[in-house]
């Protein structure tokens, strides 16, 4: 089925989502908002029941309160009190402790009751908002409880959420393991950069207008930055955050989601593999990097203390739960080739880090200039190249500059902008950007979600830097300040190919 067309309008399929992790962050601020705002634009089936399963005690009627008190917060918008009187009836909780086997029985008792409450046809949608390490537990005690079982006609999908695995060696045993009791299609590894409207606009953007494909290619694109930057720190995240870093955290998974949707070739429908058969091309297709290659075209950094909007904020090294000696990065940069016949030799610049002067994330294809002749003998200098800016985030939109002559006697140049803004044309729907996922999961739509192959050739990629970097003396750290664009060196190695990057507002 397809994730753009055919799946809008229609009403998810009944079914029972149960949330492991039901006391946790994901659920409160994503995931039941998500769910609400899918209920407000109808999109949910009137079959539809939510069990949450966490450690905490609590029954029923506890958790409705909890989850009623939490959305007061949460919600994007306005709550209408009979609709949530309609939601909050389809919430149950089931206490258990994820590693033991009779918390799973009870889920089946609780399962078949609601199951004929509510009529959603033995339909279970699980997802997983836990910790990583439980993913692959926690999908064996479904399986051994016989609830991952499809039969007579009914669905068990499950939803994982990032991080997939730590590495190439490890996603590929987690792999190994879920594929023991599910089958790939009933596997939904979710990256929420996919339930952003922007990052999925980028295929309409490209395959619904005739003008853009004929120059989406190396004759015409002189290089690609993209740039995924924010102001924010680790916050309270830090325990995750130092095993992570920058790469593993951000790279294997939004970044190359956004680096294949601008690659890939055009699929031959919309149809979840054939779009995913399109981007992992695109994954196979980037240039291995050799150890000198991780040397010159990565670079990494961890920001010390600095001002960010006017405000001093503390250094990576004093944030909470961050070892004061800690290694880890919060900026990378690398720069990327892929190896077929429309990029060759287009370089692909992609930057993340946190701690940067402003949040931006953006796609900016630099064209190559046209020829200087017919200038020559005017004032004009040289010609700027055209800049066509994919703006994900925030103040979403597309824009495309290009050169216009400045009124009077001289020939002299100005660049102007042509801007689609998102919110001039079709305002703001609120949204958490999990709605859209979780709505193509109820309805068996995978287009938008990693397939295991995606998942392996992203970590292949980011595994031999990663081994690089380990086997190398420590960097001296911090080697940014907070509030500044990365280390110096990341502008030294897009400078050696005479290129600068883009910066906030440019
Ligand atoms: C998460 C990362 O996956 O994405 C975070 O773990 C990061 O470190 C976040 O802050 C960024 O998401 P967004 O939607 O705010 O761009």
């Amino acid at each position: 089925m397809s994730a753009i067309s055919e799946s809008l309008g229609k009403v998810g399929n009944p079914c029972v989502m149960v949330i492991f992790g039901a006391s946790g962050d994901l659920a409160k601020r994503k995931l039941i908002p998500a769910l609400y705002n899918l209920a407000r634009e109808r999109l949910l089936s009137t079959e539809f029941a939510i069990v949450g399963f966490s450690r905490s005690k609590m029954s029923h009627e506890e958790f409705r309160e909890k989850i009623s008190r939490d959305i007061k917060e949460y919600a994007m918008g306005s709550v209408d009190p009979d609709l949530w009187n309609w939601f909050v009836q389809r919430l149950y909780y089931s206490p258990g402790d994820v590693q033991d086997t009779n918390a799973y029985q009870q889920l089946q008792t609780l399962l078949l009751q609601v199951d004929k409450e509510h009529g959603t046809r033995g339909n279970y949608l699980y997802y997983l908002a836990t910790s990583p390490e439980l993913f692959s537990p926690i999908i064996q005690h479904i399986g051994a409880a016989g609830l991952a079982r499809e039969e007579n006609g009914c669905w068990r999908r499950v939803i994982i959420e990032k991080p997939f695995g730590r590495d190439l060696e490890s996603a590929r045993i987690l792999n190994q393991e879920i594929r023991k009791v599910l089958n790939e299609s009933q596997i939904y590894r979710i990256d929420h950069y996919l339930g952003k409207e922007t990052v999925q606009n980028i295929m309409v953007f490209r395959f619904a207008n005739g003008i853009f494909e004929p120059i989406w290619n190396r004759r015409y694109i002189d290089h690609v930055q993209i740039t995924v930057a924010e102001d924010i720190g680790v916050g309270q995240r830090g325990d995750y955050y130092d095993n992570a870093g920058a790469l593993r955290d951000m790279v294997p998974n939004h970044m190359f989601q956004l680096l294949t949707l601008t690659a890939m070739e055009p699929p031959i429908s919309f149809e979840a593999n054939a779009v995913r058969d399109e981007q992992v091309k695109i994954l196979h297709a980037i240039q291995s990097i050799t150890p000198e290659g991780v040397l010159r075209f990565t670079v990494r950094g961890q920001y010390g203390e600095g001002m960010i909007k006017g405000q001093r904020v503390p250094a990576y090294r004093s944030e909470p739960s961050v070892p004061p000696d800690s290694n880890t990065e919060t900026f990378m940069a690398m720069k990327l080739y892929i190896d077929n016949w429309r990029w060759a030799n287009v370089p692909f610049y992609l930057r993340t880090g946190k701690r940067l002067p402003c949040r931006v994330t953006e796609i900016a294809i630099q064209f190559k200039s046209a020829p200087f002749v017919l200038f020559r003998k005017t004032t004009v200098e040289h010609l700027k190249p055209n800049l066509l800016v994919l703006h994900i985030q925030p103040n979403e939109g597309i824009s495309l500059n290009f050169s216009a002559k400045i009124p009077g006697p001289l020939v002299r140049m100005g660049t102007v902008d042509m801007e689609f803004k998102y919110d001039d044309y079709f305002g703001r729907t609120p949204s958490t950007g999990h709605e859209r996922l979780l709505y193509d999961c109820m309805l068996g739509d995978a287009t938008l979600f990693q397939r295991a192959d995606m998942v392996e050739a992203s970590w292949n990629v980011v595994s031999t830097i990663q081994d690089v970097w380990k086997a190398l003396p420590h960097r001296k750290y911090p080697n940014y300040a907070a509030g500044t664009w990365g280390p110096q060196e990341a502008d030294e190695m897009i400078a050696r190919d005479g290129r600068e990057w883009r910066r906030c507002g440019k």
